[in-house]
C-alpha cells in the first residue's frame, strides 16, 4: 500500500479560486474513479493572504508547503494590492513559495491541440503540430538578484536597480535538467541568452557548453533572446526543448502560450531537485474576467495532469487528462478565449464538467 498523497491547494486571486475549483474537481473524480489516493488540504496565498494576515505568503503556509506532496496554484494578484510596494505585493507570495520550495526547475510545454489551431493568431501551418518545452530557471536572476530597490543619487536623481546573477550551480543544475528532458524528446536543445551584451548569461552560455559535453546524443544550440522572440512567431516548430533564466523564461512562455491559441491552455510544473512540485497554470489571475464563471480552467487541469506525472509517478492518469481535454475540445467545446465559429461557448463550470464526463 502507498501512503496517501497530500496536495496543498492555493487558489489565490482573481480568477484563481474558479480554475482551482475545476482541478480540484478533477483530482476529486480521480480519487473515486481510479482509487487516486491523495489528500487535499486548503490555504491562502497572495492578495488573499495579505486581505487575512498582512502578508503575501504566511509563515505557516509555506510550512505547509514544504511539508505537503505537491502544491496547487491558481494565480495571485489584482488591482486591489496594485498600490503595495513591490516587496509587499501578492507577486511576492508567489516567489517565496517558488524560492522556499527551492523549485528551480520551471517546465512549460506549449502544446497545440490540433482542435485549437485555428484559434492561435497566427496561420494554422505554423502552429500545427506544434510542441515546445519551454525550461525556465525559476529561483534565480534579476528576479531575487541582490541589491534591488530605489535609490537616491548624490546628485539627487532617483534611481532604480536590480541585479541580474546566477552561481554557476544553479547554471549547472537547470541545464541537467534541460538535457535529461530533451533525451526523452527529439533530442535537440536550444539555450537562450544575452551573451552578446551581459555577463551573467554570456557565462550562462559558456555553463551549458561545459554541460553539453556530458549529453553528445543531445544536439545544443544557442540564440539571442531577441532572436529566438523573432523565431518563435516565425518558424516556432524548429524548437524543441528551450532552457533560459528567469526574466527571458517569463517573457518567451507568454509569448509561446499565444501560438497555442490561449495563455488558458498552458500548464507548468516547478520541480525541486527531488521532483516534488509546485503546479500552475501560467497565466496570471486576470481580474478583468475574475467572478464572471468565463475563464478557461483547462491551463489549471492540465497542470493536474503535469502533477501526476512529475510528482506521483502516475503518467497514466496524467494521459487520461490530457485525452479527457483532446476529447472535450472534438466535442466543439470552448470557453471564450479559446472560441471560434461553430464551436460552443461554455463557462468555467461546464468546462470543467465537460472533463470530468470525459474522464
Ligand atoms: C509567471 C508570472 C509570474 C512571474 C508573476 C505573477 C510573478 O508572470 O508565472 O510567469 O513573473 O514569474
Ligand atoms: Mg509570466
Amino acid at each position: 500500500m502507498t501512503m496517501s498523497k497530500t496536495v496543498l491547494v492555493l487558489p489565490g486571486d482573481g480568477i484563481g479560486p474558479e480554475i482551482v475549483a475545476e482541478a480540484v474537481k478533477v483530482l476529486e473524480a480521480l480519487r473515486a474513479m481510479a482509487g487516486l489516493d491523495v489528500r487535499l488540504e486548503f490555504a491562502q496565498v497572495g492578495g488573499a493572504a495579505i486581505d487575512a494576515t498582512g502578508s503575501p505568503l504566511p509563515e505557516e503556509v509555506l510550512a505547509r508547503a514544504q511539508a505537503a506532496d505537491a502544491v496547487l496554484l491558481g494565480a495571485v494578484g489584482g488591482p486591489k494590492w496594485d498600490s503595495l510596494e513591490t516587496s509587499r505585493r501578492p507577486e511576492r507570495g508567489l516567489l517565496g513559495l517558488r524560492k522556499g520550495l527551492e523549485a528551480f526547475a520551471n517546465l512549460r510545454p506549449a502544446l497545440l491541440y490540433p482542435q485549437l489551431a485555428d484559434a492561435s493568431t497566427l496561420k494554422p501551418e505554423v502552429v500545427s503540430g506544434l510542441d515546445v518545452l519551454i525550461v525556465r530557471e525559476l529561483t534565480g536572476d534579476v528576479y531575487f538578484g541582490e541589491p534591488r530597490g530605489v535609490r537616491t543619487l548624490p546628485s539627487g536623481e532617483r534611481q532604480g536597480y536590480n541585479t541580474m546573477v546566477y552561481r554557476e550551480s544553479e547554471i549547472e543544475r537547470i541545464a541537467r535538467v534541460a538535457f535529461e528532458l530533451a533525451r526523452g524528446r527529439k533530442r535537440r536543445l536550444c539555450s537562450v541568452d544575452k551573451a552578446n551584451v551581459l555577463e551573467t548569461t554570456a557565462f550562462w552560455r559558456e555553463v551549458v557548453t561545459r554541460v553539453g559535453r556530458d549529453y553528445p546524443d543531445v544536439e545544443l544550440s544557442h540564440m539571442y533572446v531577441d532572436n529566438a522572440a523573432m523565431q518563435l512567431v516565425r518558424a516556432p516548430k524548429q524548437f524543441d526543448v528551450i532552457v533560459t533564466g528567469n526574466l527571458f523564461g517569463d517573457i518567451l512562455s507568454d509569448q509561446a502560450s499565444m501560438l497555442t491559441g490561449s495563455i488558458g491552455m498552458l500548464p507548468s510544473a516547478s520541480l525541486d531537485a527531488r521532483g516534488k512540485g509546485l503546479y500552475e497554470p501560467i497565466h496570471g489571475s486576470a481580474p478583468d474576467i475574475a467572478g464572471k464563471g468565463v475563464a478557461n480552467p483547462l491551463a489549471t487541469i492540465l497542470s493536474v495532469a503535469m502533477m501526476l506525472r512529475h510528482s506521483f509517478a502516475r503518467a497514466d492518469l496524467a494521459e487520461r487528462i490530457e485525452k479527457a481535454v483532446g476529447r472535450v475540445l472534438d466535442q466543439g467545446l470552448r470557453t471564450a478565449d479559446i472560441a471560434s465559429s461553430g464551436t460552443r461557448r461554455v463557462g468555467t463550470v461546464e468546462m470543467g464538467d465537460a472533463v470530468i464526463a470525459a474522464l
